[in-house]
């Protein structure tokens, strides 16, 4: 809402694969290209559900860096940081806490099915209900709009949502608010303060979505305003609250569920994911030796493409004809499981190639993995001390 950007983070517990590929980072890849980005470990989510193996995540932290850049993320174009190197996070993670009703998190809908599923670990912690609280913080700290996420993660962002405009009931409040209001508007010049004041009242009179998008823009274009000013434009334009904190909103990209070897969710702990850095020779023993319709034991069995694995892997990797090819070579016997295999083999050997060229430069010299992800590290916090410090004002902190 400030400027169009882009936040998302994934948490080091192991190897990056395919899943991770065809569902998050080839997107993450392409908005680089269109917005300011910026991609972070989640080490402290990591804790949450692993907070007595913390190797594996120091042993993730850096192979996962290796496997963004190696897909294509450009240091140039996105910041690539660490959570917990950003400790501001922490803090309006706590100061969130004061205003987040236990019963929001008690009811998303993760909180109850992760502690259902990961049965051996124990999540019975005051963390791990806080996970959406600390999310909250690390997308709100940085102000940023738009949050590329996987269907799991959109109940998350709906607490960041309603923590954002909580947090501005409460705080953006301020004596002679209309007055500050009225001032700021004139001081967008004339022509810019007619053209806001018209969008503002077609949004609170007619309810027009989109007179308060055009003039969301027209805030975000113009530079010369102080921070407090913006703050109140935004505010005034739906209430009487600044907005000290923007509502970011989920980006939900169409992305192919990518099955495992076995047809489950691919997952390194099942041992059923091809690596996204994975050794050619390997992707073809993986894929040979993987599923297949269980109804097809001898290859004079007749398959049924929607029973098997390998048919979505071939819906994200082959043309039309080579899954016209598949359909009629299955369903009739007419070819064989190996046969029907080699084109995905091929594809993703394909795909793999330019990701380990990227990547061998980052293996030969691991310093310059540091010192990326330490530029990285120096930039978010600046973005983030600024909004610290609106926050700690907003809430009264600021004291002398
Ligand atoms: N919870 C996210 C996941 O498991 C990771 C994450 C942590 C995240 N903080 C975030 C994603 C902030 C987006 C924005 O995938
Ligand atoms: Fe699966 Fe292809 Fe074998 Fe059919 S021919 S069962 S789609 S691997």
């Amino acid at each position: 809402m400030y400027a169009d950007r882009v936040l998302s983070g994934m948490r080091p517990t192991g190897r990056m694969h395919i899943g991770h590929y065809h569902g998050a980072l080839k997107n993450w890849v392409k908005l680089q290209e269109e917005y300011e980005c910026l991609y972070f470990a989640a080490d402290w989510h990591a804790l949450t559900t692993h907070f007595d193996a913390s190797e594996i995540i120091s042993e993730s932290v850096w192979t996962m860096f290796v496997d963004w850049l190696a897909a294509g993320i450009k240091p140039t174009r996105a910041t690539i940081f660490i959570q917990s190197r950003v400790p501001e996070h922490a803090e309006l993670a706590l100061l969130l806490g004061m205003i987040a009703p236990v019963g929001w998190l008690e009811r998303v809908p993760t909180y109850k099915d992760q502690q259902q599923k990961l049965v051996d670990r124990d999540l019975s912690n005051f963390g791990f209900l806080g996970y959406p609280v600390m999310m909250s913080a690390d997308i709100l700290i940085y102000r940023a709009n738009m949050v590329p996420v996987g269907e799991d993660q959109v109940s998350h962002i709906e607490v960041t949502r309603e923590l954002a405009r909580r947090f501005n009931h409460i705080y953006g409040r301020e004596a002679g608010f209309e007055e500050k209001a009225k001032a700021a508007v004139k001081k967008l010049g004339s022509k810019k303060a007619r053209r806001y004041e018209a969008l503002r009242t077609a949004f609170q009179e007619q309810g027009d979505e989109a007179a308060l998008e055009a003039a969301k823009v027209l805030l975000n274009e113009t530079q010369n305003l102080a921070l407090g000013d913006r703050e109140r434009l935004f505010g005034y334009l739906a209430g009487s609250r600044r907005v000290i904190l923007p509502e970011p909103q989920p980006l939900l990209t169409a992305t192919p569920k990518v099955p495992g070897l076995d047809g489950q969710k691919m997952s390194k702990s099942y041992g059923n994911a091809i690596l996204l850095r994975e050794d050619p020779a390997e992707v073809t023993k993986k894929i040979r030796t993987m599923q297949t319709d269980p109804a097809r034991v001898r290859r004079s069995d007749k398959g049924d493409p929607n029973r098997c694995p390998v048919w979505p892997l071939h819906q994200i990797y082959s043309d039309q004809a080579t899954r016209d090819w598949v359909v009629a070579g299955c369903t009739t016997a007419g070819i064989g499981c190996l046969e029907c295999k080699q084109p995905v083999i091929d594809a993703i050997i394909r795909e793999q190639a330019p990701i380990h060229e990227r990547a061998q430069r980052y293996l030969d010299d691991p310093q310059l993995v540091r010192n990326i992800v330490a530029d990285g590290c120096e930039r978010a916090r600046k973005l983030a001390e600024e909004t610290m410090r609106e926050v700690r004002e907003a809430m009264g902190l600021d004291y002398t």
